[in-house]
């Protein structure tokens, strides 16, 4: 099984499915479950603060984030992106909704992956594109903090 059927059966799990079971070990439960049906994805009409990032390959994160007296309410994510990235971003936000925006900041790559069970070494970037989307997310917060109802004119 190559890079692509892997990511086939995370968009697709199909019959064939069972045929390459043994190789479905490549990618964990986790990154699975949330590739096929990702917690958290969507958006909030008014964020505290959002980003809206393109990573190298292409791939794009939107993260909405509500915030109150500087800690995550509510964290929402939508991408263009493989099914990687949709669980990337799904747990992400899980990780980000309760904390301290000083907290959330320190989310970063290697604590994503290491709470999907690893990623494979040619979609790690996935988490980088989730952690730069939350990082300018928050700091899109901290920079209007003075100015909270600036939040109303941004394109979103
Ligand atoms: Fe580029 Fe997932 S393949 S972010």
């Amino acid at each position: 099984m190559n890079e692509e059927d892997i990511y086939r059966m995370i968009a697709d799990p199909g019959p064939e499915e069972d045929a390459i079971q043994e190789q479905v070990t490549l990618v964990s439960a986790e990154v699975r479950r949330r590739a096929l049906d990702p917690p958290l994805l969507g958006d909030i009409s008014v964020p505290d603060g959002y980003a809206h990032v393109t990573g190298d390959c292409g791939d794009s994160m939107e993260v909405f984030l509500a915030i109150r007296d500087r800690r995550i309410r509510q964290a929402r994510f939508d991408t263009l992106g493989c099914g990687f990235t949709l669980a990337c971003g799904s747990m992400a936000m899980e990780m980000a909704e309760g904390e301290t925006v000083s907290d959330a900041m320190r989310i970063d790559a290697k604590k994503i992956a290491l709470a999907l069970g690893g990623l494979p070494a040619t979609h790690e970037h996935c988490a980088d594109l989730a952690t730069e989307a939350l990082r300018k997310a928050i700091q899109d917060y901290l920079f209007r903090g003075n100015e909270p109802w600036k939040k109303l004119y941004r394109n979103r």
